[in-house]
């Protein structure tokens, strides 16, 4: 099982849409996938109409209260389980605080999930913020994608998040953790902006920015509210062509470094 976390510290910037539509895209595609809302707002597990009021979330795996399968609750996409979020997520902040695994806990427990072969991929949805949830999602992370807001505000979270990925390979948290990918979300081509943001991160990051970029969309906006995807709720629209094409993106940069 390859570990995704989506993560950028700035709220509103396209994480939950992007871990909403990359894991039911890959499920699509035939994959098994694991979506773990790490965000106390639960935003995907609502934007996902998966809202169980009985799941447990990771609190109780983290805690040691239930095993992480436990936790795990099918979706109505084939393909997709979900681990859901609820605001008790919001104590581990304060539960884990001062313990000396903090920041490893995540990793732990879901170390016999990676080696299961039970899936494919794990797309972890994280807060904005840079507490603890957010840095255990780095730890236990092959990898991570920064979807980041065609705006200049964008490129100084974009800073701070690289210098933490660092930090987190430095202190020995994760040491193989590595930047999967910088997608650019709500763009807009017709504006000067959209694009010399997009110019500036392809200066420092040719390699790391998705080809595609994720379009402003009416479309996009409106889908968690109808708790549905981008493909169901504008299949033949310009946002759900962007997904598939991000998904496809995501699943070659998978394939080449597996070789
Ligand atoms: N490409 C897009 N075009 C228009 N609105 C978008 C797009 N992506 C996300 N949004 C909307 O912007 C808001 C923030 O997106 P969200 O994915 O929740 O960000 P985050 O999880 O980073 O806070 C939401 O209302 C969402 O529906
Ligand atoms: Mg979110």
């Amino acid at each position: 099982m390859h570990i995704t976390t989506i993560a950028n510290q700035k709220g509103g910037v396209g994480k939950t849409t992007t871990s909403i539509n990359l894991a039911v895209g890959i499920a699509n595609a035939g994959k098994k996938v694991l979506l773990l809302d790490f965000d106390p707002q639960a935003n995907t597990t609502s934007g996902l109409g998966a809202s169980d009021e009985d799941a447990p979330s990771a609190y109780e795996a983290l805690l040691d209260q239930t095993p992480i399968r436990e936790c795990i609750t099918k979706t109505r996409y084939e393909n997709l389980d979900i681990i859901q979020a609820n605001m008790d997520l919001s104590g581990v902040e304060i539960e884990l605080a001062g313990k000396d695994d903090q920041i490893l806990r995540l990793r732990n427990i879901m170390a016999p999930l990676k080696e299961s072969g039970d899936y494919d991929f794990c797309i972890i949805d994280t807060p904005p913020s840079l507490g603890i949830l957010m840095t255990s999602a780095l730890a236990a992370a092959d990898d991570v994608l920064i979807p980041l807001q065609c705006e200049w505000f964008g490129l100084e979270g974009l800073a701070k998040i690289v210098q933490v990925i660092f930090q987190i390979k430095e202190t020995g948290s994760n040491p193989a953790l590595e930047l999967g990918g910088i997608l650019m979300t709500m763009y807009d081509g017709r504006t000067n902006l959209s694009k010399s943001v997009v110019a500036e991160v392809e200066q420092y990051f040719a390699e790391e920015i998705y080809k595609t970029k994720v379009p402003r969309s009416v479309r996009i906006s409106e889908s968690p509210s109808h708790g549905l995807t981008i493909y169901e709720h504008d299949p033949g629209g310009v946002g759900a062509q962007a997904y598939r094409d991000v998904r496809d993106e995501y699943l070659r940069r998978y394939e080449a470094l597996a070789k």
